[in-house]
């Protein structure tokens, strides 16, 4: 694997090919950035991963500092998963000026979930994502490729958007979200979690499954569901964001025939905020 820090290396090395598989990321790598890699890297013919964190996602208040960096064992990983080059530039090569210049996401989807309790973080997010597509597909003659984890939803929205809106020849695929043995989604934050925290953890993934069960047995009064599955988790110590059901293709609240839905929720345990969903359908 070539390990290039720099917009201009990383041209270099990418003018040979034609089809570039991206999978972006903020390193810290686990099992489900691994299946990324898998699921890239027959889809091009060259298999690119980046290492940044992306300070513009960040409020102040949260981890941008403390984000954990491990960037040794990342490549080794990497490596080990047949990823051909990775791109890991530093602040001063990504964002040589202030970057003033920025990507704003619909508002309706920016404004809502994880944007209405995280406000900037889609705008960071779209706007790294925009340069890091600049930086690998740019000189691309063919179609580009890129993976992006199914855990982070609306994330996988605002950038198939962003794709589209702006008319990239870039095809967004979304990965599976991949599983700890007892169900809690791999996050590169569960590394902030006790030992006693990691096992009460997978009760985020039953509290939307447990909207799901009911979401199936006919239940429609979305509001009350969403208050018990919130409830549910504050009597064990978490602190919610939200707990909801939602249409998979707008993410807004289903209206009467909806069938395609998905469980999403955030909430806090100890220093983690965690978020997770399911989709499901209506019979
Ligand atoms: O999902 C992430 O790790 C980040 O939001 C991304 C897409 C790499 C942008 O910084």
């Amino acid at each position: 694997m070539k390990v290039v820090h720099t917009l201009a290396e990383l041209r270099d090395t990418l003018r040979a090919f034609e089809s570039p598989a991206f999978v972006p990321t903020m390193g810290n790598l686990h099992a489900g950035h691994l299946a990324l890699i898998d699921q890239a890297k027959p889809l091009g013919d060259v298999c690119v991963a980046s290492i940044f964190v992306n300070r513009l996602q960040f409020a102040p208040h949260e981890d941008f500092d403390s984000y954990p960096r491990t960037f040794e064992n990342d490549c080794a990983q990497l490596q080990a998963h047949g990823c051909d080059v990775l791109f890991a530039p530093n602040e001063g090569e990504l964002y040589p000026q202030a970057q003033t210049f920025k990507v704003s996401p619909d508002p309706g989807l920016d404004a809502i979930l994880e944007g209405a309790f995280r406000p900037g973080f889609f705008q960071g997010v779209a706007t790294v994502v925009m340069k890091l597509f600049q930086c690998v597909f740019g000189q691309a003659r063919g179609q580009g490729h890129a993976v992006f984890g199914q855990k982070d939803y609306q994330q996988l929205m605002v950038i198939r958007h962003m794709v589209q809106q702006f008319a990239m020849p870039i095809t967004v695929h979304a990965g599976a979200t991949v599983r700890a043995e007892d169900g809690l989604a791999l996050s590169s934050r569960n590394g902030y979690l006790s030992p006693n925290e990691r096992v009460e953890a997978v009760h985020l993934s039953q509290a939307l499954r447990y909207m799901i069960t009911h979401a199936q047995s006919g239940e429609r009064d979305w509001a009350a569901l969403e208050a018990q599955a919130m409830a549910t988790l504050q009597a064990r110590g978490w602190a919610p964001d939200y707990m909801t059901v939602r249409r998979q293709a707008d993410l807004q609240i289903p209206q009467d025939g909806d069938t395609e839905l998905v469980a999403l929720g955030a909430a806090k345990l100890g220093p983690a905020r965690l978020i997770d969903n399911w989709s499901f359908t209506l019979g």
